[in-house]
């Protein structure tokens, strides 16, 4: 029986793992061992099954002792740790939510309805470093995976609506309070059906822009307004949102020596949890959009193709839609005034589930085969 650690389980993506582990019943048949940065000795979290009390995530000779450790407890630990363990001459799988560790040559990204063959190839060789994928990214695959997998796409651009839940808790948090204040700015003349609303316009933007808005996490507001910036600078002019959307894909799909062109603009919006992405993509050929729709439909059990028609769309290619669910709506799919070659598409995802919890879970079952 595999004893697996698991490290930054009371998080946001942490939660989402426990919870969907505990819905699908996959605590039984291994032996969990729960690790804790401030809490040593505490009892673990009631499972279902018996778990000892917590350990503590910087000793590096509980960590020795496991065979598997997942971790969602950020990039600050796997610098911490990682290296050090490894160093010891532990061999066991380590299994990981950040992105420290994506794109070094001994790291595999997991996503298996997309890389199964690229995961199992990597456990063939020894390979005992797995990470999640850019949420973005991995959303995007789950969505056009069947494109992906016909080897249809020469080139594709992806412009993101991302949810506040890329960012964190506290993000979240904040977009709450940005609306709330944004409202209340505004209640009584929202009471009187006879204001005139460029009158609210004024009182909001003014809220917006006051020094008492809050802005503390997100530098800026969000709510009412989008922020269409994510992660740090590269040298190029790209985010390193929109870098790791051409790398990670590319890695993913192991064509690192004949990688297909993906760039975009990455774009905070005030959805919750669900990132939206538009796409354009360029078919190596002019293929019929039946068979399009056909091949993506068929390619993973969520992916769920929306006709292009108003009301479908509105109805299940929405945040409000996909969230809380696996299911990956892909919609607005036509051929773009470009040409045959030019497909357009929509796609939406909970960041916390495909985006960030769900691959990690599936690894940790497929170490259990
Ligand atoms: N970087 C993503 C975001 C989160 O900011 O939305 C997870 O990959």
């Amino acid at each position: 029986m595999l004893t697996v650690g698991f490290v930054g389980w009371r998080g946001m993506v942490g939660s989402v793992l426990m919870q969907r582990m505990q819905e699908d019943n996959e605590f039984v048949g291994i032996e969990p061992v729960f690790f804790t940065t401030s809490q040593v000795g505490q009892p673990g979290p009631d499972i279902g099954v018996d778990v000892p009390p917590l350990k503590d995530a910087f000793d590096l000779d509980a960590l020795k002792a496991l065979d598997v450790i997942v971790t969602c407890q950020g990039g600050d630990y796997t610098e911490k740790v990682y290296k050090d363990l490894r160093q010891t001459g532990w061999k066991g799988y380590w299994v990981d939510a950040a992105s420290t560790l994506r794109m070094a040559d001994d790291a595999t990204i997991v996503l298996d309805p997309v890389n199964r063959d690229v995961i199992d190839a990597q456990l063939a060789r020894g390979t005992k470093t797995f990470t999640g994928g850019n949420c973005t990214v991995s959303l995007m695959l789950m969505g056009l995976g069947g494109l992906f997998e016909a080897n249809m796409i020469e080139w594709m651009t992806s412009m993101t609506y991302q949810a506040a839940s890329g960012s964190g808790a506290k993000h979240m948090r904040e977009l709450l309070n940005q609306m709330g204040g944004l409202r209340d700015s505004v209640a009584s003349e929202l009471a009187d059906p006879a204001s005139a609303i460029l009158d609210i316009d004024r009182k909001v933007t003014a809220a917006m822009r006051s020094g008492s808005f809050p802005t503390e996490n997100f530098g800026a507001p969000l709510a009412g307004s989008l922020l269409p910036w994510i992660d740090k600078p590269m040298e190029n002019g790209q985010s390193k949102e929109e870098w790791k959307g051409g790398v990670e894909t590319n890695k993913i799909l192991g064509l690192d020596n004949n990688p297909i062109p993906i760039d975009g603009l990455c774009v905070r919006i005030g959805a919750m949890r669900s990132h939206s992405q538009a796409f354009t993509i360029k078919l190596k050929q002019d293929v019929p959009l039946d068979e399009i729709e056909d091949r993506l439909a068929k390619h993973n059990e969520w992916v769920r193709v929306i006709a292009n028609e108003k009301d479908a769309t509105i109805d299940g290619l929405t945040p409000a839609a996909a969230t809380g669910t696996l299911n990956v709506p892909v919609g607005r799919l036509r051929k773009l005034a470009m040409g045959g070659e030019y497909l357009s598409a929509f796609s939406v995802g909970d960041q916390l589930l495909w985006g960030a919890a769900e691959p990690l879970k599936r690894m940790l079952k497929i170490l259990r085969e």
